[in-house]
């Protein structure tokens, strides 16, 4: 059903609400428009919008209301007094939040006898109104539909689902994928920046480099819904070993690869879980599962268990409660030329026994390091950046072993116990020590240092 000059009303005239109501003008629609600030009505009263004085007002000039402001505290505050005035409208709420507060506020609006749609903006003001904008709705179909002409004077409409939160999570998995691209990008410019070679010289390459990586997400998008991960095209070892190659370019360089060394440590997860063997897309058992919230993996890297309270610390700072309960640090050895070596590392520290435990695999630079010169030193920060605890201590290293039940793999069980209790399938866990190679790094602390800043 079409409604091109479906009568709308635009709440919140912000940069991307005016850019809203100056599409429905565009378009033709009958548009009022309020905000907080009235002076921001100007221009788009010129254009032919009808300005309102009321948020109530705006409510029963339209069927259909855009509501765009800074955050849902400020929709809460827009539309709670006025809730009477939703009985029978439909509200489409295009300010940007989570799945949980679009559901709340999508129970909220039908409560007053409205009809909610929850969207997201995937462009910028300037977009809006064009193709290249995206917009995306959630909430029912039906009503959806009946407004979807009306919608795509904004941009293109895409429906994503009857559940009002898919609009924010769809949001926030686009914006992901966004850093996760901007910051590959920015980092290979640092990389080609420390040889001279300019940013634009760069971008062209890294825009082919991108699609070739869109090429491969259909094909691991059906081995994640499958939940099966045949290796088609290169395994998660070859992209481990590619890794190692960039992070040793960026230290030798003095180029910050802590995306890729944060990459490789989610990869040696995965593959401490048995899946070397696997296509990338097995990477999704790792972030279905985020250890640094406690979960046991089969590499052993333990949970973070109910810890020492953290409001207890801060009356009187104790960096080792702040070890304790990190599973998160930066270990130090150093290298044959004197340098240090830092690696992040997953650390468990028994307080009790005054050691601390690294589950490493062999060959790694780490590992050398250690086998020639023991000195180690780890450092962990609090969550919040103010704190930090820094321990040093002398490593001894056990294994690699070949044996599942031999001495080596023994002490990694015996880790595991300590900081995890019972794995659900020992002897998997025994196997996959063995076809990784780990190594179980022991660190007697002799000294504990920290301060909180803030
Ligand atoms: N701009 C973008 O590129 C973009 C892209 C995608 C999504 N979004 C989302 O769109 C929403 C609006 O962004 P924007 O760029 O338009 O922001 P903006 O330019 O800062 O405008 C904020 C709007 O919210 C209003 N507002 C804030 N608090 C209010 C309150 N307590 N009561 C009444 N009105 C209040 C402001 O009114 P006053 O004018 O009176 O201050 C103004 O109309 C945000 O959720 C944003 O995340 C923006």
């Amino acid at each position: 059903m079409t409604d091109e000059r479906t009568p709308v009303s635009v709440i919140g005239l912000g940069l991307m609400g005016r850019a809203l109501a100056g599409a429905l003008l565009a378009e033709g629609h009958p548009t009022t428009v309020w905000n907080r600030t009235a002076e921001k009505a100007t221009d788009l009263v010129a254009q032919g919008a009808r300005p309102a004085d009321s948020v109530d007002a705006a409510l029963a000039s339209s069927p259909l209301v855009i509501v765009c402001v800074t955050d849902y505290d400020a929709v809460r505050a827009l539309l709670t007094p006025v809730g009477a005035a939703l009985d029978g409208r439909v509200v489409v709420n295009l300010t940007s939040g989570d799945s949980a507060v679009a559901r709340g506020t999508a129970e909220w609006v039908s409560g007053r006898g409205g009809s909610y749609l929850d969207g997201a903006i995937l462009a910028g003001p300037a977009e809006i109104g064009g193709d290249k904008a995206a917009l995306l709705y959630a909430g029912p179909r039906p009503v959806f539909d009946r407004y979807a002409s009306t919608l795509g004077s904004l941009g293109p409409a895409i429906h994503v689902g009857d559940d009002h939160g898919l609009s924010s999570l769809y949001d926030v998995a686009v914006l992901g994928l966004m850093w996760g691209i901007l910051n590959g990008f920015v980092q290979g410019a640092a990389l080609l920046g420390a040889a001279g070679v300019p940013a634009t010289a760069f971008a062209p390459l890294a825009s082919r480099g991108i699609g070739t990586v869109t090429g491969w997400l259909a094909g691991y998008a059906t081995q994640i819904d499958d939940g099966t991960y045949p290796a088609d095209d290169s395994t998660i070892d070859v992209h481990l070993a590619a890794m190692a190659h960039v992070i040793a370019e960026g230290e030798t360089l003095g180029v910050n690869v802590e995306s890729t060394a944060l990459a490789r440590t989610l990869a040696e997860r995965a593959v401490a879980d048995g899946h070397g063997g696997s296509s990338y897309a097995a990477m999704i058992t790792q972030f279905r599962k985020p250890t640094a919230e406690g979960e046991p993996t089969s590499e052993g890297r333990p949970t973070a268990d109910p810890a020492p309270d953290a409001a207890a610390e801060t009356a009187a700072y104790d960096p080792r409660a702040l070890l304790e309960r990190s599973r998160l640090g930066i270990l130090a050895t150093i290298k044959s030329d004197g340098r240090p070596q830092l690696s992040p590392v997953q650390p468990y520290y028994d307080r009790a026994a005054g050691v601390i435990f690294v589950s490493m695999t062999e060959g790694r630079a780490k590992t050398a390091n250690l086998r020639r010169d023991p000195r180690a030193t780890l450092e962990v920060t609090s969550p919040d950046g103010w704190a930090w605890a820094t321990a040093e201590g002398t490593a001894t290293l056990t294994g690699p072993g070949t044996d599942p039940h031999g001495p080596e793999v023994e002490a990694l069980v015996d880790y595991y116990r300590r900081a995890a209790g019972e794995h659900p399938d020992w002897a998997e866990y025994r196997a996959v020590m063995v076809a990784d190679r780990r190594v179980l790094m022991t660190m007697t602390v002799d000294h504990v240092y920290g301060e909180r800043v803030g």
